[in-house]
């Protein structure tokens, strides 16, 4: 197939992590800009890993993909997100066993500013930002709160994983295919505390009130999205690597490519159900035409409300951890 349009550039940080190996190879494939959208790499890492981020590159190299224009392995921030039009924010630490993703904020949160900062200085004026790094919500705000002249809504923090293991876990339980399930909303935070709401689920265009006990949706649906992390690092003994790979395709496809419907998105809250105003929140998102919208309007029972207070309440904690980073 001939390639006629120019290369998008595009970030990855953290090259030599585990995420990276999946994604690095997804983006080259086209699975984001579209199998006819030429490609340039730029792999960021910290000195220590550079020389494991070029070997990185040699595979990439190796695997002789036809969109894959350039690849440029650096330590530098500048030089990275230089003209870069799309940037996964992955490189920062994984928790281990036991730990909560609020743990890494101290450590983790440092990193973001000084990339908002070069993000805002070099990158091309369509940037779009996903911030993969824990915890990802507080460090996309962080990016986006150093990044003055970047519309907020360029950084999202990625809370499609969560997305899809409520689709996943849905399907198991009613026999159906992910595919068949609608408006599916995560809300939240990408922590423990997130809310996988079932209320507005149509399967095949129809609701599914009655089809599961309310005792299954409390009591291990919810409590299994939200904890699925922990027990991938429980099971594997690592965190998520390729399912969080594959969700930041998913998400990234759909704001550039468009979404099949809802999904969530976690993105700067403009004050609806609640949310704190910034907040990058999880809520319910329609992606199309290089954007998205928040679906707006929808009716929230009191369950709900306080689900979606007690997540609301834990990003609004993270905020005032990170006051000393947010300038
Ligand atoms: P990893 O340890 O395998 O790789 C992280 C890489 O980031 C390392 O190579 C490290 O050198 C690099 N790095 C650290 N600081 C950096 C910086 N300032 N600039 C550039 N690179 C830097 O970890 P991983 O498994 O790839 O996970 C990466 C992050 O993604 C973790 O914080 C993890 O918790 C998070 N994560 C988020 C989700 C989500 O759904 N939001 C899902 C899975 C993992
Ligand atoms: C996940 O949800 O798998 C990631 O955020 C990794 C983790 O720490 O749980």
């Amino acid at each position: 197939m001939s390639v006629s349009t120019s290369p998008v550039r595009v970030t990855v940080t953290g090259a030599a992590g585990n995420i990276a190996y999946s994604l690095l190879w997804r983006i080259a494939a086209g699975d984001v800009f579209g199998h006819d959208t030429p490609v340039s790499l730029r792999l960021l890492e910290i000195p220590v890993a550079a020389t494991a981020a070029e070997g990185v590159a040699m595979e990439l190299l190796d695997s002789a993909f036809p969109l894959v224009k350039e690849i440029t392995v650096t330590d530098q921030a500048t030089e990275a997100f230089d003209g870069a039009n799309a940037a996964f924010l992955v490189g920062a630490k994984p928790r281990g066993k036991g730990m909560e993703r609020a743990d890494l904020l101290a450590e983790n949160g440092k990193i973001f500013g000084p990339q908002g900062a070069a993000i805002n200085d070099h990158a091309a004026d369509d940037i779009r930002v996903l911030v993969v790094g824990n915890p990802a919500n507080t460090n996309a705000l962080i990016a986006a709160n150093a990044a003055k002249d970047v519309p907020a809504e360029r950084f999202h923090g990625m809370m499609r994983l969560d997305h899809n293991r409520a689709l996943s876990q849905l399907a198991g339980k009613l026999g159906c295919d992910t595919t068949d399930i609608e408006n599916m909303v995560v809300w939240g935070n990408h922590s423990a505390s997130q809310f996988p709401d079932l209320s507005y689920v149509t399967v095949g265009g129809e609701s599914i009130e009655g089809k599961y006990e309310q005792s299954w949706y409390t009591d291990e649906f919810i409590p299994r999205v939200a904890k699925r992390g922990a027990e991938i690092i429980e099971v594997r003994g690592k965190s998520s690597a390729a399912s969080a790979a594959s969700a930041a395709i998913d998400h990234m496809h759909d704001w550039v490519q468009g979404s099949r419907g809802w999904a969530t998105g976690a993105v700067p809250s403009d004050g609806s159900y609640g949310i704190d105003e910034g907040l990058v929140c999880g809520v319910p998102t329609v992606w199309k035409d290089g954007g998205y919208e928040i679906v707006l309007g929808l009716e929230l029972n009191d369950f709900q409300k306080q689900r979606l207070e007690a997540t609301v309440k834990e990003l609004r904690d993270e905020r005032a951890a990170v006051a000393h980073l947010l300038g």
